[in-house]
């Protein structure tokens, strides 16, 4: 009897005999031997068959196995360690599920519309496996920080009345009699509400922009963490969102080096983020953008893809800027006493050109202010209601920010287009598959 095992596992088994289950993702054939690349999708191990050591039956079937053919191999777990995860598996039997020949996409160059077209198989290329199992480390390790923390994941509605990011880029669909609904901006009105309920909580899911930009770091469908604390001001947000970049970091570090290693990530990159990161005003950024030859920046305008990329190289840490003018900022931020053109907020910018990977601030909790915002933005006062409640019921000092899943991924990777951190990404011009 051999037990069933995964690639990811095999260390432990070294000197045992185990069955692997997946899939061949290539083959070279020498005379009475077959070299197997074997992939189980928690990793990729080499196999050696020896026509000695197998069935003619077998080994005939290998011989005509093309990629993704899907197998069964049993064999001894030898440590080698010339091997990728030390180990190779020398084989003594299997068999072949489906024999597959003409696989797509094949380890030669292919163009990004031809693999994008062809997500649901790229997805098994080593490259994608990486990048997917990254992600899954950096939802787990946001959720263990909270977790840890005592947060409550209180989630959000996916279908909402109103806009929260500004009117241009919301999803408009038909929910019943006639009525409209959106495709959430950003779960946090919702979090508001639930942090008001439970004090320290996150919400976690997919958001919707109908950006109508075809760049690197847009989506039309992402995933965004958004943790909302009752009785917090605009520091408490900046540290939270730097202690949890850490812990991402340190976690993906710990537990996907063999990942990072088929991305031949820049590990230097990784581990010089451990806190302190450099903060700055949007006026100290202004004053650097006006001053840069590159820079077309208009000074009071928001920062542009190509400001935060210029801003982004030059730390090695993310660089959290403070304090925007308020007429560029949504509704929701609080104006900054000090100064009334200003709201207390941050977003977070990610080394190497990534750009902007969190958005957050303090919120008005003053129903005053707050009415008079929404006045000013234009927005239906009827749909924020519920949302007034919370500053006419036990309003307190509260803020929170929203981390983009796929751009932190991507910045992680060292991901040039942030449509490979999605499973199945969402583009102005792509829906498919
Ligand atoms: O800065 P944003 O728009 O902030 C909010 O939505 C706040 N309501 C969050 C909060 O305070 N709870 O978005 C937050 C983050 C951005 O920093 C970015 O990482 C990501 O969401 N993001 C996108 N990611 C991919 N594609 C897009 N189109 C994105 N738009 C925003
Ligand atoms: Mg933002």
């Amino acid at each position: 009897m051999t037990s069933t095992t995964s690639i990811q596992h095999l260390a432990q088994h070294v000197g045992e005999t185990v069955t692997l289950q997946g899939w061949l993702h290539h083959r070279t054939s020498k005379g009475k031997l077959h070299f197997i690349q074997f992939r189980d999708g928690t990793g990729f191990v080499q196999c050696v068959v020896s026509k000695s050591n197998v069935s003619e039956e077998l080994f005939d079937a290998l011989a005509g196995a093309g990629q993704e053919s899907s197998l069964e191999l049993e064999g001894e777990v030898k440590a080698d360690e010339r091997a990728p995860g030390g180990v190779e598996v020398s084989v003594q039997g299997g068999q072949v599920f489906q024999s597959v020949s003409e696989y797509p996409i094949t380890p030669k160059e292919h163009g990004p519309d031809f693999l994008l077209s062809r997500r649901h198989l790229w997805m098994r290329s080593k490259r994608q496996w990486a990048v997917l199992r990254i992600r899954d480390a950096v939802i787990t390790a946001i959720r263990g920080f909270f977790d840890e923390r005592d947060y409550l994941c209180v989630d959000s509605p996916m279908f909402t009345p109103a806009a929260c990011e500004g009117t241009s880029t919301l999803f408009e669909l038909d929910y019943f009699e006639g009525e409209k609904a959106f495709l959430t901006q950003s779960g946090q009105l919702y979090a508001e509400a639930s942090a008001m309920a439970f004090g320290k909580v996150y919400c976690f899911g997919p958001t919707f922009r109908a950006e109508k930009s075809k760049t690197r770091r847009h989506l039309t469908e992402f995933w965004m963490l958004e943790p909302e604390i009752a009785f917090a001001d605009l520091d408490d947000v900046v540290e939270l969102a730097e202690s949890l970049i850490v812990h991402v970091v340190s976690e993906v570090l710990r537990r996907r080096q063999p990942e990072l290693e088929a991305l031949e990530r820049d590990l230097s990159k990784l581990e010089c983020i451990k806190g302190g990161f450099p903060r700055i005003t949007y006026d100290a950024a202004s004053k650097i953008l006006l001053e840069h030859p590159d820079s077309e920046f208009v000074a009071g305008d928001d920062f542009g893809a190509p400001d935060e990329t210029i801003l982004s190289e030059m730390h090695d840490q993310p660089l959290m800027i403070t304090s925007y003018p308020k007429n560029i900022k949504a509704f929701y931020m609080k104006e900054d006493p000090a100064d009334s053109s200003k709201v207390l907020c941050m977003d977070v910018i990610a080394p190497e050109g990534v750009g902007e990977i969190i958005g957050g601030s303090q919120r008005e909790e003053n129903l005053d202010l707050l009415l008079a915002a929404i006045a000013e933005h234009e927005l239906p006062m009827e749909e924020f209601e519920w949302y007034l409640d919370l500053r006419r019921f036990g309003s307190v000092p509260h803020g929170g920010f929203g981390l983009g899943l796929e751009r932190t991924v991507g910045w992680i990777c060292g991901l040039e287009h942030v449509r490979e951190a999605a499973p199945y990404p969402r583009m102005m011009t792509r829906i498919r598959p």
